[in-house]
């Protein structure tokens, strides 16, 4: 995607005055707008996230290979998954999540959706540890990901700083 381009201003991926889909940035409460604020996460790293959308949609069933190789480590987490789901459902669920980090959205949904998560998790007794170690291989995914693309080295702070944040929010209301 990004390689082919090759005069300097051309390696430009963000232009963030032309976003294609809509920005929501939205917390009716008032503690989890403080968390939001703490990390810096602003409508720009949203409009990032969105721009990165079409590169980790084509990179998607690397990450969630990749994501599932990396649990096979920890024989608990097999066994877990072995007794509440599959592999295959599972990984059907994380690629749709993980494309939706993407989107540009945060809003009553997004938290909504992560209340439940967080409930699915404690249901199954996944220790949060091992939700972290899981967060780590996906962060690291991406970077690698975003190394091997993205040739201006701004786009590419943006697109890590853009990256770490939305996985910290999420991590934040999962574990909350
Ligand atoms: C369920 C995401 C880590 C096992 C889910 C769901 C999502 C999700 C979106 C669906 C919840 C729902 O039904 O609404 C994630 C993310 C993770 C993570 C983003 C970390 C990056 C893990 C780990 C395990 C795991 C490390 C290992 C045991 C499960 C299981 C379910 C589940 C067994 C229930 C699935 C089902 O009902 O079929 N997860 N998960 N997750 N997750 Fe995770």
């Amino acid at each position: 995607l990004l390689k082919k381009r090759k005069s300097k201003e051309d390696t430009a991926l963000f232009r963030l005055e032309e976003n294609e889909g809509e920005i929501v940035l939205w917390s009716e409460n008032r503690e989890v707008s403080r968390q939001l604020s703490m990390i810096d996460l602003q409508e720009e790293d949203l409009l990032v996230l969105q721009k990165l959308r079409p590169l980790v949609k084509e990179n998607i069933e690397k990450i969630v290979a990749q994501f599932y190789k990396n649990l096979e480590k920890e024989s608990s987490l097999t066994k877990i998954i072995n007794d509440n789901s599959s592999i295959d459902r599972l990984s059907q669920t994380l690629t749709i999540h993980i494309e939706e980090m993407f989107t540009g959205v945060i809003d009553q949904a997004f938290f909504d959706k992560r209340s439940k998560i967080a409930q699915v998790h404690l249901h199954i007794g996944l220790q949060p540890k091992w939700y972290m170690c899981a967060f780590q291989d996906l962060l690291l995914s991406l970077i690698s990901l975003f190394d091997e693309t993205i040739e201006n080295r701004e786009d590419y702070n943006k697109a890590i700083k853009a990256t770490t944040k939305i996985l910290n929010i999420e991590q934040q209301l999962v574990l909350d």
